[in-house]
């Protein structure tokens, strides 16, 4: 049985059910307005990275769904299927002490893998998932990156702020505060810097 669960820009998820278990292949579709070469290259990479980052994000301690099969020629992915809502959908819907606990549980995730030198890359509400024991999935890798750089890990907190403000604007703050809160518990001293690079690349974009 195979079942469309999402249909991104670039891709295109299905939910399978296979041996008794349900798994997601996640297909990258081509581009029709770029040339056949760089569009397969592109999406080999894109997968190729997806699939590296979200098991070395597990080794952080970051839940994210085990990979069970990639085919760079045909741009799939396999992996689990996680059970639960997005974090998006859920944001408007539960307590606020719950959702204050949530972007809690978000920050420390963004936070480990900070310390792990690996930035997500796309760290929207749309890319969590929460789970019937409220616990975080992070999915949606394929702009991740290793060797984090201060930059690099303030644009993945900038990026945070943006998705706030933008789909959560009536809990934007709470929302904010709750998920630095979790990030500098878990970053310590060295999260002073990072927060002082996000609001700077605010301001640039700003006055850009
Ligand atoms: N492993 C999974 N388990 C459950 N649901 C998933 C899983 N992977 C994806 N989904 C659902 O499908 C949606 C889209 O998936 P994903 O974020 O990976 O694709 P996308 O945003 O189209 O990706 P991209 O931006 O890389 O093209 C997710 O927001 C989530 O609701
Ligand atoms: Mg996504």
């Amino acid at each position: 049985m195979k079942q469309i669960l999402a249909r991104g820009a670039e891709s295109i998820i299905y939910k399978i059910e296979q041996w008794g278990q349900s798994y997601v292949l996640k297909w990258r579709q081509s581009k029709p307005y770029l040339l056949n070469k760089i569009d397969s290259q592109l999406r080999k990479a894109r997968i190729n990275r997806e699939c590296k980052m979200l098991t070395i994000s597990r080794t952080l301690g970051v839940r994210t769904p085990a990979v069970h099969f990639v085919d760079l020629y045909n741009h799939t992915i396999m992996m689990d299927f996680i059970e639960g809502t997005q974090f998006k959908q859920l944001a408007g819907q539960i307590p606020m002490s719950e959702l204050v606990s949530l972007c809690h549980n978000f920050g420390q995730l963004i936070a480990l893998l900070h310390n792990g030198n690996v930035v997500h890359g796309d760290p929207t509400t749309s890319n969590v998932i929460v789970d019937g024991n409220a616990k975080l999935w992070l999915i949606d890798f394929g702009l991740s990156e290793m060797n984090a750089t201060l930059e690099t890990k303030g644009v993945d907190l900038h990026l945070i702020q943006r998705v706030l403000e933008t789909t959560h604007w009536d809990l934007q703050e709470t929302m904010l505060e709750a998920t630095l809160e979790g990030y500098i518990e878990v970053q310590g001293d060295s999260a002073e810097s990072i927060l002082s690079r996000m609001k700077e690349i605010r301001e640039r974009g700003r006055y850009s």
